[in-house]
């Protein structure tokens, strides 16, 4: 049954580019099953179960958001879900899926320079792509969003092997050149602003911003911050091209490549401490966009290309 409405989502989504935004509004709005009375701290419910921390993840923002009527509970610094980049809530298999993380953790980070486990990676999401704070690692939040995130392994398990099979469109080929911002432009205004406004500033589920967003934003004061995967061109491309647009992703490598640069050019809410990042910068990705580096490369080549040469040093090294 949960599945069925997931995958709703995604086609409904489609038809929204036909159906026109404003529609949209009110579909998304009546389409999301929310559960009837759950805002508010008085309301919490008492055990971390994985319907808790499935909640948790499709609508962060009414449970840690920044409109939080409790300020301690503020842990989330966007009005995004989890869900906006970890699509049908992590159980699409593919680009960003969740389906395989329990068996990924705990292993070494090299942004930690450490051994990190499921709540310290969660907490990575948390402090960087939802531009918050951590959640307390025995909270109820926590062990309720690992509970679910340990159950989408189980249910991966589970699948037969062509559900387990993406659906989505062959991987992004990075391409050998500087990734071109103004034709990223050209692509942002005939496929993406639809949903996602002119402004990038995406639209807003209801008048309530708690509710998230029906498309959430690409950059601006509500976006991802600079120290987030998804503001590494090759990470954002690759997401792009497996999911954008939303129903209909058929950009081409160059269409990703350069949407995700322009994306990436705009300003977003900026993380305090990234010089910290990766203790040993041999093992930085070549497209973090923020330094210290192990290279002599500008910073402009590491946000944006080529990547060939800065790939070659490292391997020649
Ligand atoms: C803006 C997009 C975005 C949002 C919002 C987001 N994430 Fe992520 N998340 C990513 C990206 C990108 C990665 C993978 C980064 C990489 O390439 O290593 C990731 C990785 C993860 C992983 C590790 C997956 C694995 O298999 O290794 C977990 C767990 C995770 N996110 C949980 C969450 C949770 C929980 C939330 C909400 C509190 C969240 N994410 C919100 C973009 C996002
Ligand atoms: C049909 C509407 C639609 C179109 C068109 C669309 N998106 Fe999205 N996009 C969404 C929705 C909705 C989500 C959040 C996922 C969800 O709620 O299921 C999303 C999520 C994202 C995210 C991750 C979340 C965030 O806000 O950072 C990125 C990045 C993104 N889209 C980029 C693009 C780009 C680039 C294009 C154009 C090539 C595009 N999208 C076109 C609807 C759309």
């Amino acid at each position: 049954m949960q599945k069925a409405h997931d995958k709703g989502h995604a086609s409904l989504l489609a038809t929204i580019v036909v159906t026109g935004v404003l529609g949209a509004v009110v579909v998304g709005s009546t389409f999301a099953l929310r559960p009837p009375s759950s805002t508010g701290a008085d309301a919490l419910p008492a055990e971390a179960t994985e319907a808790y921390g499935r909640q948790l993840l499709r609508e962060t923002p009414k449970f840690l958001g920044p409109d939080h009527p409790d300020p301690q509970r503020r842990y989330s610094g966007t009005q995004m879900a989890c869900a906006s980049c970890h699509l049908e809530i992590g159980a699409d298999p593919g680009t960003l899926s969740l389906l395989e993380t329990s068996t990924r953790y705990p292993r070494f980070m090299g942004r930690d320079g450490g051994v990190r486990d499921l709540k310290d990676r969660i907490n990575g999401c948390m402090q960087r792509s939802m531009n918050g704070r951590a959640l307390p690692r025995d909270g109820i939040e926590m062990i309720a969003m690992e509970a679910y995130i340990l159950s989408l392994g189980e249910r991966f398990a589970a699948m037969g092997k062509t559900r387990r099979t993406p659906s989505e469109q062959a991987e992004f080929v990075e391409p050998n050149r500087r990734a071109n911002v103004d034709a990223g432009r050209v692509v942002y205004e005939e496929r993406c602003a639809v949903c996602h406004g002119g402004d990038g500033m995406g639209l807003s589920a209801t008048t309530d911003p708690s509710d998230g967003y029906l498309f959430p934003p690409l950059w601006g004061p509500d976006s991802f911050n600079n120290g987030a995967g998804m503001h590494r061109v090759l990470t954002a491309a690759r997401f792009i091209k497996a999911r954008m647009p939303l129903g209909a992703a058929d950009l081409s490598d160059d269409e990703a490549y350069d949407v995700a640069a322009y994306m990436n050019s705009h300003p977003r809410p900026q993380m305090s401490g990234l010089e910290r990042d990766y203790p040993d910068r041999a093992t930085k990705p070549i497209d973090s966009p923020y330094p210290p580096y192990a290279d002599e490369f500008p910073v402009e080549q590491h946000r944006f290309g080529p990547f060939a040469p800065i790939r070659e040093y490292y391997e020649n090294r």
